[in-house]
């Protein structure tokens, strides 16, 4: 059995791609348990260098794996392009951090006796990974485990199989020994396939990016075998623009970076654009004007800034918060249409104003090209409204006051802060979140021991500030998800 594979630009078949059921699914697992001895005991140099390999081939082939991940999500092949090299630095990042899994010698209560922590690979982790960045979220998830002796099932999106594919092709080529990585690929079997990974009992870590009703559901599958789990779901997240800000321009380009990446369609992007009333005007001014500027097409097209979105149920789904808020009396500066002329798939870059909290753009994340912009008078004010969220992972705002930059970086109930900036993602960035109601749940598969005791630390770390005056600050990167921390064991010396 096979899904076809349709380009999100044109409706034309790709492809196809084989639809992988359960028992094929229990064979892959099988294969990774059945590496996993041999792999786990290989020098963590060796390893590194495995990855290293992995990395330098990712970037010989930057080109092809280019064009698979505009054929198959749609996004512009420059953007495809900054997404393989930010992809293969997962590669890069994680082969330097393969030899360094240090343990612990504590200092023992009990006259004569050490306390040691060994880091050890906790056995085979299944990964499943959404099709937003069919080669950054793979890798991502893939490169620690590699790094730390754990071989991994990887379930690809159905949306974006390819690329994912053409990854396990380099791995071949990188020498990872058979086994170590599997790729598995379904579209309608994909609930079936998602169960089986979260419940198997050869399967020890779960690491899964996506929404937060299926996080949710994976969740509850992954209790019954109590596996250790990395969730990275939704996000809605506040961008906030304060009067005392700098450099206004900087603001808006800040805005359009983190609201317009991937037409709107990552985890990170700004959803609720809050701009305090004295620069209120102006901003919206200014940032219309860029957002006129777009150019709208299919991602192979030369000179396209922006492409479709991945197929129609999402361009419904924009609309529906267009039209909402339009309906609730905010103002459609620019856009405000499906771009049928293009195609099913194609939404207007578009620009709200006069956006107020009943609306659904202020409480769901719209995943999709549509900037909302909602005034505020106080700060107070606004951070009440940023944090009225069930979900945060990340958040940004603008300020040139150097107090409020820490208070409001320190308030926001989010893993992530951008101040002054409105990309965060850096390999180097640890990739948390804060989920007010439930507890942290992170990507880069930081490991849940790691997390209970460094979890504030690493809320209030992960914190990207730029400014003329503070370049970059503090990132603590913590990547010990796949080592389990052996109980502490008291050795008589
Ligand atoms: C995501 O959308 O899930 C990831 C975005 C990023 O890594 O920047």
């Amino acid at each position: 059995m096979h899904f076809f594979m349709i380009d999100p630009a044109t409706g034309k078949l790709i492809g196809t791609c084989p639809e992988l059921n359960t028992t094929d699914v229990e064979k892959a697992i099988q294969a990774a348990s059945e590496a996993f001895p041999s792999f786990r005991t290989t020098l963590a140099r060796e390893r590194a260098r495995m990855l290293r390999r992995w990395y330098q081939l990712m970037m010989d082939n930057a080109e092809d794996l280019a064009k698979l991940i505009t054929w198959e999500n749609g996004k512009p092949f420059a953007d495809a392009k900054g997404e393989v090299n930010y992809a293969a630095s997962f590669f890069e990042w994680f082969s330097e951090e393969a030899p360094r899994a240090y343990g612990d010698v504590i200092p023992a209560t009990v006259p004569g006796n050490r306390v040691m922590t060994l880091k050890q690979p906790v056995g085979v982790c299944g990964l499943i990974t959404p099709w937003n960045f069919p080669a950054a979220m793979i890798t991502r998830k893939i490169g620690p485990a590699l790094a730390a002796g754990c071989t991994v099932v990887a379930k690809s999106p159905a949306e974006t199989p390819f690329t994912a594919n053409a990854l396990a092709e380099l791995a071949h080529r990188a020498g990872i020994p058979k086994g170590v990585v599997n790729i598995v690929t379904a579209s309608k079997n994909t609930p079936a396939v998602g169960e089986l990974i979260t419940t198997h009992p050869e399967v020890r870590k779960v690491s899964f990016t996506g929404s937060t009703n299926v996080g949710r559901l994976l969740m509850k599958q992954a209790s019954s075998t109590i596996k250790k789990v990395s969730w990275e779901l939704g996000g809605n997240a506040p961008f906030i623009v304060f009067d005392d800000v700098e450099d206004l321009d900087a603001a808006v380009n800040g805005a359009i970076a983190s609201k317009f990446r991937s037409s709107g369609q990552t985890c990170v992007c700004a959803n609720r654009i809050y701009v305090q009333k004295g620069v209120y005007e102006e901003f919206s001014k200014r940032f219309a004007a860029k957002v006129k500027d777009f150019k709208l097409g299919a991602g192979f097209e030369e000179g396209i800034t922006h492409g479709p979105v991945i197929h129609e149920r999402a361009a419904e789904k924009v609309h529906e918060h267009v039209q909402d808020a339009t309906s609730k009396g905010a103002k459609v500066l620019i856009g405000g249409q499906k771009a049928s002329a293009l195609g099913p798939n194609f939404y207007e870059p578009t620009v709200l104003s006069g956006m107020s909290k009943e609306m659904l753009l202020a409480s769901e994340e719209t995943f999709g090209p549509v900037a909302g912009l909602f005034p505020f008078e106080t700060e107070k004010e606004v951070v009440d409204l940023a944090n009225k969220a069930e979900v945060g992972l990340a958040g940004y705002f603008f300020s040139g006051n150097v107090r409020r930059i820490f208070r409001v970086a320190e308030t926001l109930e989010v893993g992530m802060v951008g101040v002054n900036t409105g990309l965060i993602s850096d390999v180097a960035s640890p990739y948390v979140s804060f989920c007010p109601a439930i507890c942290f749940f992170a990507n880069s598969l930081l490991d849940s021991v790691v997390l209970s005791r460094v979890a504030l630390a690493v809320r209030a770390a992960s914190m990207v500030l730029m400014s003329s005056w503070l370049s970059r600050a503090l990132l603590l990167v913590v990547w010990g998800s796949l080592c389990r921390h052996k109980t502490p064991q008291n050795i008589d010396i």
